[in-house]
C-alpha cells in the first residue's frame, strides 16, 4: 500500500521522537468500508470503561467516549481493515525489531463535551500494549471544534505536540512512555483506536465493554 521507503521514514520517527503522524493513510476504499460500519454500529457503542478487568471502572471525568470493540471473525466487513492493521504490525517487527503479535481495536465517538485525561496507554497490571494507533475519521474537523490528541514530553507535565482529528489521519506512539490526553471536543468525534500487543490475549475481548 505505501513504498517501503514511507514505511522507513515513519518508523524513524516512531524511533526517535516515540511518536509519528501520518495523512492520508488508509486508501480510499478502505476508509469508506470502516466509514459505512462506523455508521452501521453507531447505536451500539457503549460508555469505555477505565482499567483491565479487575480494577475496571467507569469514570466519566476520566473519559467520556463510547466504544464498539472490533472482533475479527465476527467483523468480516472489515476485513481489508484488518489487513491494514497486520501490514502495520509486520512493518514496525522487521523495521523497529519488535515482536508484536496481537491486537485489539476499537471504535470511538466522544459526543460533545466529551474528552479523555492525561494518561499513559499501558496499564500497570496489564503492559503488553506497545504500539497505540489512532486514525480519525471526522470528515468536517476544523479549528475550534476541539478534541486535538495532546502529547506531552516524557515528564508528562509539559504539552508538546497538539494532533488536530482530521479525516484518515492516524497517529502511531509508543504506549508505555507516550503521555497524552484527548481535549474536549466541541463537536463530536469519531476514530478507530487500537493497540499492538506484545502477546496475544484475550483480554481485550473480556474488556469489551
Ligand atoms: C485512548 C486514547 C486518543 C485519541 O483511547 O486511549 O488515548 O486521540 N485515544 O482518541
Ligand atoms: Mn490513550
Amino acid at each position: 500500500m505505501h513504498s517501503d521507503a514511507l514505511w522507513e521514514s515513519w518508523a524513524d520517527l516512531l524511533a526517535d521522537q516515540g511518536y509519528v503522524v501520518i495523512d492520508q493513510f488508509l486508501p480510499a476504499p478502505i476508509l469508506a468500508d470502516l466509514l459505512a460500519f462506523f455508521k452501521a454500529k453507531q447505536d451500539e457503542l457503549t460508555p469505555a470503561r477505565v482499567g483491565a478487568l479487575g480494577e475496571r471502572q467507569q469514570l466519566s471525568d476520566v473519559r467520556s467516549d463510547l466504544t464498539f470493540w472490533l472482533d475479527k471473525p465476527r467483523d468480516t466487513a472489515l476485513a481489508s481493515v484488518f489487513s491494514w492493521i497486520e501490514e502495520s504490525l509486520q512493518r514496525w517487527n522487521r523495521l523497529l525489531f519488535l515482536s508484536l503479535s496481537g491486537y485489539e481495536f476499537h471504535l470511538a465517538y466522544y459526543p460533545t463535551g466529551g474528552h479523555y485525561a492525561k494518561h499513559l496507554d499501558q496499564f500497570r497490571s496489564r503492559n503488553n500494549r506497545m504500539i497505540s494507533c489512532v486514525l480519525y475519521l471526522n470528515p468536517h474537523w476544523k479549528e475550534g471544534d476541539g478534541g486535538e490528541l495532546q502529547l506531552y514530553d516524557a515528564t508528562g507535565e509539559v504539552e508538546t505536540l497538539r494532533i488536530a482529528p482530521y479525516m484518515n489521519r492516524m497517529v502511531f506512539f509508543r504506549s508505555d512512555v507516550v503521555w497524552h490526553a484527548v481535549r474536549p471536543a466541541k463537536a463530536p468525534r469519531k476514530s478507530l483506536t487500537g493497540w499492538l500487543l506484545y502477546q496475544p490475549s484475550d483480554v481485550g475481548a473480556v474488556l469489551g465493554a
